[in-house]
């Protein structure tokens, strides 16, 4: 018997899987308990036959049912099958009977990420007959308003318990579309299909998510909007109506900058046609301190936009008009002091390419020490304003009330090639560089209008 087992683990040690099956089984059916079901086991788990495995595994726990490694292989099987109760169970006991629990805490945690998939997988598969009556007639409803269909299709999926990662998958951001929507039946009129998919392929839902308690039911104006691509993020999360305004925005192109790959791309769609069909989206294309609105909004804006801004003080000077009391101010900042700083690639130390003559010329914070050779007009000079972060909170202070001021650090494969000899280098450009200014990433702050004094 022993002399069959050795022989079983020396086939399964060359690779022999047929002739350890041949020597292992009929141990494993004279013995289930056995260390030959064990060994057989493990064969079948690597060899990806977690159903053979399972019942094997089934005999041996049945007499030994506090054996953790059986257990633990157990769990494994039972998620390879898709078996989730039965991986959990057996990954629970597992982590009862093992000394070292952080296998078992592994298994557990891939059950619970199959376990949220597969919640979501039903969601959407609930979702899609809903969504399907939805996009066939979106577009018709325009001019002929919504159908019965439609309505109750909208307010269907405006009940569905919401979950998973609505920012990037297009069926979700659908569904957020209308959970989130004050009142689903109106949200249909600014509903459009092809601009939630692309919403979500172009991470244009990541900052209205990160966002959303200032979001969610409230008139929004986003200063600095770009292309006017955000606007329908926004409506995913919530937002009762959208304002985009940019200096820069071509209402006939439909070019707009992919934000998870990187670069422009098509967005199939115009920010003219997005303003012209949806009625909860305004775009206005000009600078915020040459406009002036008659209206006030719950939540102003500004993402990756004040350190563009040439002259920042009048453009805060100019949102306190468009304040009420309860207002909120969100801005995200990107920092120029920082490892990428100069919004040039490359954007992380990953992508440092030390052959490439434009990265040698700005990496590990050389893009500071250019300054000051840099020719008028270069963009570090003109579309950059290179604010730093206490003087970005002092224009901040002067018109509005701080609520919140996270400084967010760089990634931390960053922050390892900050050395203090790049301090002392910086600082032959900019002397008073603190630390603090070169490895914060960005600031992410919520302001409100200022509070009138008491007499
Ligand atoms: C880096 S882009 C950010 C665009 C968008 N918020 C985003 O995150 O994708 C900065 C934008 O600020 C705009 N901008 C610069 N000065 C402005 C001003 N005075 N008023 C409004 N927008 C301005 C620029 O035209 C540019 O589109």
């Amino acid at each position: 018997m022993t002399g069959q087992l050795e022989a079983g683990r020396a086939a399964v040690k060359r690779g022999d899987l047929d002739e350890a099956r041949l020597l292992l089984g009929p141990l494993v059916a004279e013995s289930p308990a056995g260390p030959a079901s064990i060994v057989l086991a493990r064969l079948e788990l690597d060899a990806e036959r977690p159903e053979v495995a399972v019942p094997i595994l089934d005999g041996f726990l049945a007499v030994r049912s506090d054996h953790g490694l059986a257990s633990l292989m157990r769990a494994r099987a039972h998620l390879a099958t898709g078996d989730l109760a039965g991986a959990r169970d057996d990954a629970t006991r597992a982590g009862e009977l093992l000394e070292d629990r952080s296998s078992a805490e592994r298994v557990l945690a891939k059950v619970e990420a199959a376990e949220d998939a597969r919640r979501v997988a039903a969601l959407v598969e609930r979702a899609a007959p809903l969504i399907g009556v939805i996009d066939a007639g979106h577009v018709e409803a325009r001019s002929t308003g919504p159908s019965q269909e439609m309505r109750d299709a909208a307010r269907e999926l405006a009940g569905l318990p919401l979950e998973g990662d609505w920012t990037t998958d297009p069926n979700l951001s659908k569904i957020a579309f209308f959970v989130h929507a004050a009142d689903p039946e109106e949200a249909l009129r600014s509903y459009d299909a092809h601009l939630v998919e692309v919403s979500a392929e172009f991470g244009y839902i990541t900052w209205p998510r990160r966002i959303q308690e200032h979001v969610r039911g409230r008139r929004v104006i986003d200063v600095g909007c770009g292309f006017g691509g955000f606007g329908v993020g926004f409506l995913v999360a919530g937002a009762s109506s959208y304002v985009g305004l940019d200096p820069a925005m071509n209402m006939d192109s439909s070019a707009a900058r992919n934000k998870r790959l990187r670069q422009r791309a098509d967005m199939g769609i115009t920010p003219r046609q997005i303003a012209d069909d949806l009625p909860a989206i305004h775009l206005v294309r000009g600078k915020s301190e040459d406009l002036a609105f008659d209206e006030q909004f719950d939540t102003i804006s500004l993402h990756n936009v004040t350190e563009h801004l040439a002259e920042p003080d009048l453009v805060f000077a100019g949102l306190v008009p468009l304040c009420h009391a309860d207002t909120a101010v969100v801005f995200h900042h990107h920092n120029y002091y920082c490892w990428n700083g100069h919004h040039d690639p490359p954007v992380q130390p990953a992508q440092l390419d030390l052959s490439s003559p434009a990265h040698t010329a700005v990496y590990d914070w050389r893009h500071i020490d250019l300054l000051p050779d840099l020719p008028p007009g270069h963009r570090y000079l003109t579309g950059l304003n290179r604010i730093r972060l206490d003087e970005l909170r002092a224009i901040t202070e002067r018109y509005f009330d701080i609520e919140r001021w996270d400084e967010i650090p760089s990634s931390a494969a960053t922050l390892d090639r900050f050395t203090p000899e790049i301090l002392d280098r910086v600082r032959r450009t900019i002397p008073d560089l603190t630390e603090r200014d070169l490895v914060v990433h960005a600031v992410l702050a919520v302001a409100r209008p200022k509070r009138p004094r008491e007499a």
